[in-house]
């Protein structure tokens, strides 16, 4: 979906909606088709890329907003149409920040010994959620998917080493009201919609996401220009931007994939991940640096070692 086709719905155009986010595209899921039809997709071409079987996979981890159905976790719909069977399977959820908690939870998974093979997968089909009626929030939000596979490696402790070598995750319940669905079973029995305060998110966002990754950067000690790829969550590019240069990323090393697929939440950064390990950027043994921030208010960083 343009920005042409979103200002014939609401009183926007594509000027505003470019300079203030940076995003002129996003993708909508077809009528019928779900979250749990996007992850599905995303796992299969993760699984294809690692050389891994369903079979091999002990854990499965979904990090969405926007599940199938209150209840079973949509993991457990893409476990079974994966024929995961020896996986056990649940949903995670901090809005944007999801992937990284999820990505958190499964390497936390490996280094107990609890799982051996996780797969992590982002899936959102945020344009369920949203108000088509309100321009400040329906702008900026789009349906996507994207998937890794975790697996097990004996390492020496060293920056060297491949997988997960930081993480920071934060989160503070007093801003829940920031960003919010005005709805749920326990609440309204209803699923609700997205409400936002737009400018205490960004001002919230530019604060917290440099500081997160600056806090990821000082545990491995190493400075912004030794990151090869920035791989941030895809909100905004101005607040992308912003916490690049704070972090003294340079710009070509920011992976950017707003401008057409607006913010993904939890599928971003996997998303960008895709994208850029796809047309060759993202290379064996890179050090990425991963941010985002969402509702909660949620926010973290993680540096992986590809
Ligand atoms: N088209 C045209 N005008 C608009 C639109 C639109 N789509 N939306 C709002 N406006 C108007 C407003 O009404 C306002 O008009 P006014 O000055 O007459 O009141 C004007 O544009 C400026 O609005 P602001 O909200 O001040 O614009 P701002 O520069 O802050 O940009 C934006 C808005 C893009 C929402 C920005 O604040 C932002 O990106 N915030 C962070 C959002 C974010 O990161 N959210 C994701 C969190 S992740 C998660 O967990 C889901």
């Amino acid at each position: 979906m343009t920005n042409e086709e979103l200002s014939t719905m609401v009183d926007t155009s594509d000027s505003w909606i470019q300079e203030r986010s940076g995003i002129q595209e996003r993708r909508i899921a077809a009528e019928g088709e779900l979250t749990s039809d996007l992850a599905t997709i995303a796992a299969e071409r993760a699984l294809g890329h690692a050389g891994v079987a369903p079979e091999e996979l002990d854990l499965i981890i979904l990090a969405t907003a926007t599940p199938d159905q209150t209840f079973p976790a949509t993991a457990a719909t893409v476990q079974a149409r994966l024929g995961a069977k020896n996986a056990a399977a649940f949903d995670q959820q901090a809005v944007c920040t999801g992937f990284i908690f999820a990505l958190t939870t499964a390497d936390a998974y490996l280094r107990s010994g609890l799982a051996k093979t996780a797969l992590v997968i982002g899936a959102e089909t945020f344009s369920r959620i949203l108000d088509w009626t309100d321009r400040s929030t329906c702008v900026l939000f789009g349906d996507g998917a994207g998937a890794v596979v975790l697996r097990a490696e004996s390492g020496d402790g060293r920056v060297q080493d491949r997988g997960l070598l930081a993480i920071d995750l934060n989160t503070d319940g007093n801003l829940k009201e920031l960003l919010y669905v005005d709805g749920g079973p326990s609440s309204t029995q209803t699923t609700g919609h997205l409400r936002m305060e737009g400018r205490d998110v960004f001002r919230h966002a530019v604060v917290n996401l440099a500081q997160t990754a600056q806090t990821v950067l000082d545990d491995l000690g190493v400075s912004g220009e030794e990151v090869d790829w920035l791989v941030p969550h895809q909100a905004n590019l101005r607040i992308i931007d912003g916490a690049a240069k704070k972090l003294g990323v340079a710009r070509e090393k920011v992976v950017i994939t707003i401008n057409r697929h607006g913010n993904t939440s939890a599928a971003s950064i996997p998303l960008a991940l895709a994208t850029a390990v796809g047309d060759g950027r993202i290379q064996r043994g890179d050090l990425l640096l991963m941010e985002a921030m969402g509702g909660g208010m949620t926010w973290g960083a993680a540096l992986m070692r590809w």
